[in-house]
């Protein structure tokens, strides 16, 4: 049996007396029971290599590629794993060695800008900085149920467009051109509410704020619209804020919580490594 602590209410929870490296089935869908139950999970001390971490995350299903956005085939060659994300801010002959540099995110769900974005991600710290660069959590289940009726009502039928274009830091993705009016922002449509496929419950769906876009609405009325849906996405009560220790892991369930980062001295050193699941496993 693997140990199950929540750490804040239904929403985050501490595994513990587990090694990723060498799970039987039975734990791992006891960890993947867990996770959807909580959303987000931490387990302490998992010294793996990318190897290791790549082989614990694809037991959650097929992974899903770097987010290359539109980067030439050329460039993508030279990428020494397609599946291992480095998100960085060291730099190896001048350059990063990782995407988010050291500058602050803002609150996101994990490439939402495409049709099928990923069920799943897995975020190891491998180099922590001693202050700064904490992750944050919010349960977009609770968010939902946080609205005043009259707002889910509203939006029932409503979708966002995700903008593609621009990364959580706010930097263009190789490839893209820069713009200023959101409905030209190019990315995938998905309805505002999203019933989870896996556990029927319902969650609030916003992707990211910036260059966001509610199809149907005036450009105004979106604006306004959008602003007070993220009054609501992040209330204090249902954030989780993660201070890294060297070697956490950290699995998020991406239909369900939205994270953040805060920003850190560009003189210290962060390495995090990140898998990302390309679609859910068949379970039974
Ligand atoms: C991510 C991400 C934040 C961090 O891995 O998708 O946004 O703490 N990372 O590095
Ligand atoms: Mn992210």
């Amino acid at each position: 049996m693997i140990g199950v602590q929540p750490v804040k209410d239904a929403f985050v929870a501490e595994i513990t007396g587990v090694d990723v490296r060498h799970l039987s089935d039975e734990e791992f869908e006891q960890l993947y029971a867990a996770w959807l139950q909580y959303g987000v999970l931490r387990l302490r001390n998992q010294s793996i290599d990318e190897n290791e971490l790549q082989a614990f995350s694809a037991r959650f299903g097929p992974l899903e590629e770097l987010p290359f956005g539109r980067m030439s085939e050329a460039d993508k060659a030279k990428v020494k794993n397609r599946y291992v994300t480095q998100l960085s801010n060291i730099l190896v002959d001048g350059k990063p060695i990782g995407g988010l540099g050291n500058a602050e995110a803002n609150w996101h769900s994990d490439m939402t800008y495409v049709e099928n974005p990923p069920p799943a991600s897995v975020l190891l710290g491998v180099e922590i900085p001693p202050a700064g660069g904490d992750t944050y959590f919010a349960d977009q289940y609770a968010a939902y149920e946080a609205l005043p009726d009259e707002l889910r009502v509203r939006i029932a039928d409503l979708t966002i467009k995700h903008d593609a274009a621009h990364t959580s830091i706010g930097k263009l993705r190789p490839g893209f051109d820069a713009f200023d009016d959101p409905r030209d922002a190019p990315g995938a449509i998905h309805s505002i509410v999203q019933t989870h496929e896996e556990t029927r419950r319902k969650a609030l769906y916003l992707g990211r704020r910036e260059w966001a876009f509610i199809p149907g609405l005036s450009i105004e009325e979106s604006e306004k619209l959008l602003d007070e849906l993220w009054d609501y996405a992040a209330l204090p009560a249902i954030v989780w804020q993660q201070k890294w220790q060297p070697y956490d892991l950290i699995i998020w369930d991406n239909r369900r919580v939205l994270h953040r980062r805060d920003d850190f001295d560009p003189q210290s050193r962060r390495l995090m490594k990140r898998c990302q699941v390309l679609a859910r496993p068949v379970h039974t």
